[in-house]
């Protein structure tokens, strides 16, 4: 009860100060807006991307989108909601219960013609006091531009005839979907209906949409390349800052707790996958998540972390020396990543093979694990380098695409690592070392573009940053 006064009075204090001052700093809040941030990828960005999937598709064809489930963490609390890449890629719209149909021509449905619906929430002002203001159907319409919206309530009486079309493209149903039995438009619902419209149906496809969206999303639009450079531009500053402030007697989870102050002060809304902030033996483990290891002075950390903005994530990994200087044996494994990476990062030209850079980063290993004696054979790579070497990136972290020959438009990681645990068959200087770089790149006309280039990656570089003199946290974020 004390704390409810308390903060109701810090309410009317703070109210009467804002209210008798006329400080030029204050800013009133008085326009309602749908969305918050202005700098949102606008609704015309996303009209083309449903046209470039209604021009791959056959003809008298249909498409059919869901948008991700709610997911339950615990009794009544969700997961934080994230939309399903694609239908984002499509839509933009970002809520859940959602179903959008793309037809390859227009139809007529009684009162209307078009040649795409979607199904969404309607606006309910007794939910959005919990959970949140809605677009509903008229902001979807008026916001998003999406031809024609309905409730998702209408879903189940909406009359369509699927054996009618020559194929129904349908992404694989997502599992494990809960059912709302308060809602009669929710996801549960609608895909019930779904599979009950679709029964006498034969001609459903499920492989062909996924194969038309990850052609469409390996190749970025410029938008959407900016995106990235604002999600990745978030993540160096966030391993900068890192980099400034890293010291023995922190815990992994308070490295966490950094680079994901930088994230969000700067505007990103989650970190794109789980923050990796390795430590020692944890170097070694590729996709570390517990973060809960204290730092010692002769640990490596590894840093592998990325900032999601409005739907698109970066991927950047650096290694760092707990207490500011790599080890003789530290450096040499840390140079021959370097190495492999510049490697790499040479091989993504436009026509080469997805693996390219891979085979190329792995040469370089190989050949430098055989000088130091840490392998015998060349084909014991493998043993310390165990895997791959890149990926696409976008609106997932690992990215929509066909894997097969490098374009212009295409963003890859290239993050070779080498990681020895203890026990390895080596001499045992080299346990315990685990490194990896991440950079992310885009492949273009002419040369790779290193759009990560503002983190430090060499060894002299992160040591002179390391020993900089540091502001707090704060006031240092606050320069960016
Ligand atoms: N950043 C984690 C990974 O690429 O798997
Ligand atoms: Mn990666």
């Amino acid at each position: 009860m004390k704390k409810i006064l308390f903060y109701f009075t810090c309410i009317i204090i703070s109210h009467s100060v804002f209210s008798q001052n006329d400080d030029s700093s204050i800013i009133i809040d008085k326009e309602e807006k749908p969305f918050y941030d202005e700098d949102l990828l606008p609704a015309d960005f996303f009209t083309c991307r449903r046209k470039a999937l209604r021009d791959s598709m056959p003809a008298n064809s249909v498409a059919i989108i869901f948008s991700n489930p709610v997911r339950n963490r615990s009794n009544d609390v969700d997961y934080e909601y994230h939309q399903n890449p694609d239908f984002y890629y499509l839509t933009g719209f970002t809520e859940p219960n959602a179903i959008l149909i793309v037809f390859k021509e227009e139809h007529n449905f009684g009162d209307f013609t078009t040649d795409e619906i979607i199904f969404v929430p309607e606006r309910d002002p007794k939910e959005e006091v919990w959970t949140g203001k809605r677009l509903g159907t008229n902001g979807v319409e008026k916001y998003l531009k999406i031809k024609k919206a309905l409730p998702n309530t209408k879903f189940r009486d909406f009359e369509i005839v699927f054996k009618k079309f020559d194929k129904v493209l349908l992404e694989r149903l997502p599992e494990g979907v809960a059912n709302d039995e308060k809602n009669p438009g929710d996801l549960f619902s609608m895909l019930q209906s779904l599979n009950m419209k679709l029964e006498k149906a034969k001609n459903t496809d499920l492989h062909k949409l996924d194969y038309y969206l990850a052609s469409m999303r390996q190749v970025k639009q410029p938008e959407e390349i900016e995106m990235l450079k604002k999600a990745i531009d978030i993540t160096c500053d966030a391993q900068i800052t890192l980099m400034k402030h890293l010291k023995p007697g922190m815990t992994e989870y308070q490295t966490e707790a950094i680079v994901e102050y930088v994230f969000k002060h700067h505007g990103a809304e989650y970190p794109g996958f789980p923050s990796i902030q390795g430590s020692g033996e944890n170097s070694c483990i590729l996709h570390y998540t517990s973060n809960r290891k204290p730092l010692y002075s002769n640990n490596l950390l590894v840093s592998d972390i990325g900032a999601e903005y409005h739907g698109y994530t970066a991927d950047v990994t650096r290694t760092l020396p707990v207490d500011g200087k790599f080890s003789p044996e530290e450096k040499a494994i840390y140079n021959i990543v370097l190495e492999a990476q510049q490697a790499g990062i040479d091989a993504c030209k436009k026509g080469n093979k997805f693996w390219d850079p891979h085979k190329a980063a792995q040469a370089v290993i190989a050949k430098r694990l055989l000088e130091l004696g840490i392998i015998k054979h060349s084909y014991e790579v493998n043993k310390y380098f165990i895997h791959g070497t890149s990926h696409y990136l976008g609106l997932d972290v690992h990215d929509a695409g066909l894997y097969n020959s490098l374009q212009p438009g295409n963003v890859i990681t290239v993050e070779p690592g080498i990681y020895i645990p203890a026990g390895s068959d080596c001499d045992p200087k080299w346990w315990n070392i685990g490194v990896r770089i991440e950079d992310d790149i885009l492949i273009t006309e002419d040369q790779p573009e290193v759009l990560s280039s503002k983190a430090p990656r060499k060894v002299e570089e992160i040591e002179n940053l390391m020993q900089q003199a540091q502001q707090s946290v704060i006031e240092e974020v606050e320069q960016q």
